[in-house]
């Protein structure tokens, strides 16, 4: 049994990868979740994160986190996730609990109070957890690896060379790579060939409550990923969940990752230093290949799972 802890900012692909995590419980056990401003407002994906923990009954943890970057102000993702940061379905009214803490004190008290090592799931700017690194060092040492979606060693989104999530906050990223805490990085690299088919989704629309919800949220995120050229939209932030799950659906390599926090083109841009002998000893292990037709059987298996009302903290 794993003990994670989810930091996001829903977001389509974040739904999917807290459902897949919420949908095994015998592997991931949810010690809670926390939102950072990135894809909307954090007031906008705080909402979404309470709606999807809402929809399915779960019953974990919920923390808001820092508005905005450390440094620059946010610039959201309207055009990729909708107005409300996570455009299709309509959750309707109700609320669910929120932690009163600021979420980097919570999640240092959770982290702090476990008696196992910690994952930390980063699936938005890396905003709360360069905060969580450096008020509380200590922490460091309780935490096993990060597992996070950012970044992109052969190219970018937001710019040619930067992806969204370390675009967002360059300065938190660099704290987060140099901080010394083991890094499973799912950039572009490898979330790009991490898709589910039209018709997949299409699979979902009759299936159960849970898998039509998910049909809903991918069948948005799919029409919006075409202004992006994509056919198949990338499910980027289940990666970081599904290797936790399955990681021998994908393939990487050690390398040492730097951040750029440069003003010009480069800025947000994560390097790594493939020279036979690199300057420094590796920091993250870089995913750069996934089996689609198993990564996409992981969220499809997982949604019928929820389907069943089998998941976490219910
Ligand atoms: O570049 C993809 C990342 O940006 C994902 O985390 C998505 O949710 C957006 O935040
Ligand atoms: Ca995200």
């Amino acid at each position: 049994m794993r003990q994670i802890w989810i930091d996001c900012d829903p977001g389509h692909d974040d739904a999917m990868a807290i459902l897949t995590a919420c949908a095994h419980p015998e592997k991931l056990h949810i010690l809670g979740i926390s939102t950072v401003g990135g894809n909307q407002t954090l007031h906008k994906v705080t909402q979404n994160a309470k709606n999807v923990l809402r929809f399915i009954g779960a019953d974990i943890p919920l923390a808001m986190g820092q508005q905005g970057p450390l440094v620059k102000p946010l610039n959201t993702a309207p055009e990729a996730h909708g107005e409300s940061g996570m455009d299709g379905p309509y959750f309707g009214d109700g609320d669910y609990p929120l932690a009163s803490e600021n979420a980097v004190v919570y999640i240092y008290r959770q982290i702090m109070a476990c008696p196992d090592k910690v994952t930390l799931v980063a699936l938005a700017p890396l905003t709360n957890i360069a905060l969580l690194l450096r008020t509380f060092p200590e922490v460091c040492g309780r935490i096993d690896c990060i597992s996070m979606m950012g970044g992109g060693i052969s190219h970018g989104n937001c710019t040619p060379l930067a992806e969204f999530n370390i675009y967002a906050d360059p300065e938190a990223a660099h704290i987060v790579f140099h901080s010394g805490v083991p890094i499973v990085m799912s950039g572009l690299d490898v979330t790009e060939q991490a898709t589910v088919t039209v018709a997949q989704i299409g699979s979902l629309q009759n299936r159960g409550r849970v898998s039509h919800l998910a049909y809903e949220l991918l069948h948005f995120y799919n029409e919006s990923g075409r202004q992006f050229g994509f056919t198949d939209s990338p499910v980027h932030d289940l990666c970081a969940v599904a290797w936790l799950l399955a990681p021998e659906i994908f393939r990487g390599s050690r390398r040492f990752v730097d951040v750029s926090t440069d003003e010009g083109a480069s800025r947000g841009q994560t390097f790594a230093d493939c020279r036979p002998v690199p300057a420094h000893p590796a920091n993250a292990l870089v995913l750069e290949g996934v089996d689609r037709e198993r990564f996409s059987a992981l969220l499809l298996d997982a949604l019928a799972r929820l389907d069943r009302g089998y998941h976490a903290g219910g």
